[in-house]
């Protein structure tokens, strides 16, 4: 297993899932990313399209938009995050949906096999998406900013893509990367948006569930994290600032014969 796999997979055995319980209040200026999100890739669905999502971790996401398709594959390299997601795929009793444990890498599937692929903070590989896609098929894509929790990670010297929020933006990256392997960028959209834990438990909670901080520790990393919630609370809740963005891109249609 990566070390990737390996967090998650402590995430999964000790929430149950990749979400844990910590409690924040949301204000989305922007609209919901993931709301966003869901409707762009069920507006892509048919009865008869293949999705394939890369990084489904527990499923619970894709789940949600698979009624739109015919049939969903789910891929992530956390055995335990795709336990949970089989027990919430059995609970729903989504027959059309199966999880697999995969590298987005190399998926094995056959090319041009796959209507939509979706990757929601999951891995990008521009080049893999775009040969198991069929043309005109599209590729929905959701990104961690540079601009995401930044004083969180000013605070501790340390954490995802650090200091990138003076560099290119990340949604250009990748924008960038979808060009470069033969993709049609359609949509680039940015979500600002501000969580407000509602306490310091529910904030470290939240800092042990997700990679914000890699290799957080509540013991060693006490010290600065009082500090940065001392400095972040506003009425009783401490406040995390969030970047996400949503990049959509389509292979380009196959040309026909009269197009030559
Ligand atoms: C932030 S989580 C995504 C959560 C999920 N997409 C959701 O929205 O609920 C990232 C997931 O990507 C998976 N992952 C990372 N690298 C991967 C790769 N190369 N191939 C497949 N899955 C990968 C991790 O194991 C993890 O479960």
């Amino acid at each position: 297993m990566t070390m990737d796999a390996e967090f998650y997979s402590r995430v999964a055995d000790r929430f149950g899932g990749y979400f844990s319980d910590a409690q924040s209040t949301d204000v989305f200026p922007d609209g919901r990313p993931d709301a966003a999100f869901d409707e762009l890739v069920a507006a892509l669905g048919t009865p008869q399209a293949r999705l394939l999502d890369v990084g489904c971790a527990d499923g619970r996401r894709l789940l949600q938009t698979s009624p739109a398709y015919g049939a969903v594959t789910g891929i992530d390299l956390s055995p335990s995050m795709l336990e949970c997601a089989e027990r919430y795929r059995e609970e729903a009793g989504l027959r059309h949906v199966a999880f697999e444990l995969c590298d987005a890498a190399a998926t094995g599937l056959p090319d041009g096999s796959v209507d939509v692929v979706t990757s929601r903070r999951g891995p990008l590989v521009a080049g893999e998406f775009g040969r198991v896609l069929r043309p005109g098929g599209a590729l929905v894509y959701m990104g961690i900013g540079e601009q995401d929790a930044r004083e969180l990670k000013e605070t501790f010297g340390r954490g995802q893509d650090f200091g990138s929020w003076n560099g290119r933006p990340l949604a250009d990256e990748v924008a960038g990367q979808l060009s470069e392997a033969g993709f049609t960028v359609t949509r680039s959209q940015a979500f600002r948006f501000e969580e407000f834990y509602h306490s310091a438990d529910d904030l470290d909670t939240f800092l042990q569930q997700v990679p914000i901080i890699e290799d957080y520790d509540p013991a060693a990393d006490k010290e600065v994290f009082e500090r940065y919630a001392a400095a972040a609370t506003f009425d009783g809740r401490i406040r995390l600032p969030r970047h996400w963005f949503i990049v959509q891109a389509q292979k380009p249609a196959a040309a026909r014969p009269s197009d030559a």
